[in-house]
């Protein structure tokens, strides 16, 4: 697992442990206890579970996010000069979530990315699943951590308004073994970003790969692409994948190639050059950080509205999605139709198919041990 998986080896530590949690653990706070956060129903599932949509209020910025999908469905942050739009795709009310859609805002697992495939083999047991991205498993299958109601609580944190969404994956579930319990903290901070903390424990040895797979378009409610947008990538190296988008194994330097934006480059200024279709960046990037403490991975910046993203990530890869897959199929918020490069992905996540890569850094969360991610998103406008 990642070097923020910790083992609960030692007798002594566990038990202090135990004792420990359980002096601090103490009911939720009531809502109205939170400063800054507020609830309101969204809907219900076609099965009639009930969905709620919280909204954190804090700085500058706002934040909905969603228990159906632990989905992100709006963050609205000001513009250079104060006017705030919502900076991510998606959709106005419950029912396009429901439907079609490529993971607007959505928390994505228990794998993100793909598994080649669709099969593993873990501790001498052989593994299948879904084919949803033919011939590969593509993001935890045809009913991932996307597709399902989360149990949400208010959080008082120090940091800010938070909601904590928890999800208990069933040993089997879309093929993976063991049951997993996972929890997904949204919080807005003063400073003007949203944190997203994840933790995982299992029973059985799994792949794991959490990650949110927020659409970022800084322009705001304009109906235009992101590739004037301008990106800085904290990435000397990159995953080279074939034509299914599987890596290859190999880590090659992103020097001389399109995918070098050591330095903020225009997103469309060398897209021309990647091959395939459709066409566009989707990668992941080698981060230099190599994960495992927060650190800088990206910023983006919007020349026309002043506005600034930059993510940080204790995660040592980022899938950079320019949106490539985006037809126009999806009408979304106010009626914007979504057309090909119309948002961008800055998927934070262990290399994809890291399962079947002994070089990559290791996906697999054992009994006994934490999973932990956290990134930052956080906003500002120049
Ligand atoms: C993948 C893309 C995919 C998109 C939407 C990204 O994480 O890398 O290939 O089309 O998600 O599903």
């Amino acid at each position: 697992m990642n070097a923020f998986a910790s083992g609960a080896g030692r007798a002594p530590a566990a038990l202090l442990g135990c004792l420990l949690s359980l002096a601090i653990v103490a009911p939720p706070p009531a809502l109205g206890d939170v400063k800054g956060l507020s609830k309101m129903g969204f809907g219900k599932t076609k099965d009639g579970e009930a969905v709620d949509l919280y909204t954190l209020r804090n700085g500058k910025i706002t934040v909905k996010v969603a228990t159906y999908g632990a989905t992100v469905v709006a963050i609205e942050a000001p513009d250079r000069d104060g006017k705030v739009a919502d900076v991510t795709l998606g959709f106005d009310s419950l029912d396009g979530y429901l439907g079609e859609h490529p993971y607007f805002g959505a928390t994505v697992g228990r794998v993100a990315n793909r598994i080649a495939k669709g099969k593993f083999t873990l501790d001498g047991e052989a593994y299948s699943l879904a084919i949803n991205n033919p011939p590969n498993t593509l993001h935890g299958g045809v009913k991932g951590f996307n597709r399902v109601v989360w149990k949400a609580e208010p959080v008082d944190s120090p940091e800010g308004p938070a909601v904590k969404m928890t999800y208990t994956s069933k040993d089997g579930e879309e093929g993976y073994p063991g049951t997993l319990t996972t929890a997904v903290t949204f919080t807005v901070t003063a400073d003007d970003a949203l944190k997203i903390d994840y933790a995982a424990t299992t029973d059985k040895a799994t792949p794991l790969n959490l990650s949110n797979h927020a659409y970022f378009n800084l322009g705001g409610d304009t109906d235009s692409s992101i590739l004037d947008h301008e990106l800085t990538l904290a990435a000397s190296k990159y995953t080279p994948v074939d034509d299914t988008l599987i890596p290859t194994g190999a880590i090659d330097p992103v020097e001389g190639t399109p995918l070098d934006f050591r330095k903020a480059t225009a997103i469309g200024a060398r897209i021309a050059e990647l091959e395939g279709e459709p066409g566009g960046y989707d990668h992941n990037v080698v981060l230099d950080s190599k994960g495992g403490s927060l650190a800088f991975a990206a910023r983006v910046y919007d020349p026309k509205t002043g506005r600034v993203v930059e993510m940080s990530t204790t995660e040592p890869g980022v899938q950079f999605y320019s949106g490539n897959f985006l037809d126009g199929s999806n009408v979304g918020k106010k009626g914007r139709v979504y057309k090909k490069h119309h948002g961008l992905c800055l998927e934070a996540q262990h290399f994809p198919d890291s399962i079947h890569h002994a070089n990559f850094p290791d996906s697999v969360l054992r009994p006994g041990e934490t999973y932990k991610q956290t990134t930052v998103y956080k906003f500002s406008a120049r």
